[in-house]
């Protein structure tokens, strides 16, 4: 993690209320209705280079926390994305192709380092998350700011705390998160 003090200029402060701003006005549940949702898929494409077939559910949150300067967000093709889904993407996140995050995941790519000094002088740690193709997030998962990678096909269980890189396959669950079995391949 790269560490940076919490500082932000009054164009990042500008642009970041604007994006959250324009969530707000699309994140409501009347735009769930499918040719509505439409709205809020354009409305987030127009914010972040996303692939097509993206679906994203009510009060979800994209943002950079603290005036942190840089991070960006991708998001990849038939990305399904639920209800009140908050991603920090301050440290750079890049989600795969047909990944599933479902609802109430937070996802931190920033964390502050504890010292005996006033909070507003603590520093703050950031780094880039990978998503891999084809991996599910299940219910109120909460993925950390330490881990880089949950990997390709890979399944975090509903509640589970990620602390730490997640396997190709591998299926993780619990606090904190450890493995629980694997995605068996496919046969028939
Ligand atoms: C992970 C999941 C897919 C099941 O995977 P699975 O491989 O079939 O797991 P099993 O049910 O065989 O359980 C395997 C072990 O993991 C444990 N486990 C399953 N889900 C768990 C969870 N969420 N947290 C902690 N442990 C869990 C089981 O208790 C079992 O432990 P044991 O071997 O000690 O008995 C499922 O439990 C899950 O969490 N699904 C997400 C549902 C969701 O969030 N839906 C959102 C709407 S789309």
């Amino acid at each position: 993690m790269t560490e940076s003090p919490v500082r932000g200029s009054l164009a990042v402060w500008a642009s970041e209320a604007l994006r959250r701003l324009v969530q707000v006005c699309v994140g409501g549940a009347l735009l769930d209705m499918p040719p509505l949702l439409q709205l809020r898929g354009l409305a987030y494409r127009l914010m972040f280079p996303c692939g097509r077939g993206l679906v994203i559910g009510a009060g979800c949150l994209f943002l950079v926390p603290h005036g942190i300067r840089g991070g960006s967000l991708r998001i990849g093709r038939d990305a399904r994305i639920n209800r009140r889904v908050e991603i920090d993407y301050s440290g750079g996140v890049h989600i795969g192709d047909d990944v599933w995050i479902s609802q109430n995941v937070l996802i931190e790519t920033h964390d502050h380092v504890p010292s005996r000094k006033p909070k507003h002088e603590w520093r703050i740690a950031s780094g880039p998350l990978r998503i891999e193709d084809g991996a599910w997030l299940g219910a109120n998962v909460v993925v950390l700011g330490g881990v880089r990678r949950i990997g390709r096909g890979a399944v975090v269980a509903a509640g589970a705390v990620v602390t730490r890189d997640v396997g190709d396959w591998e299926i993780v669950g619990g606090v904190p998160a450890k493995l629980i079995g694997c995605v068996e391949a496919d046969t028939s």
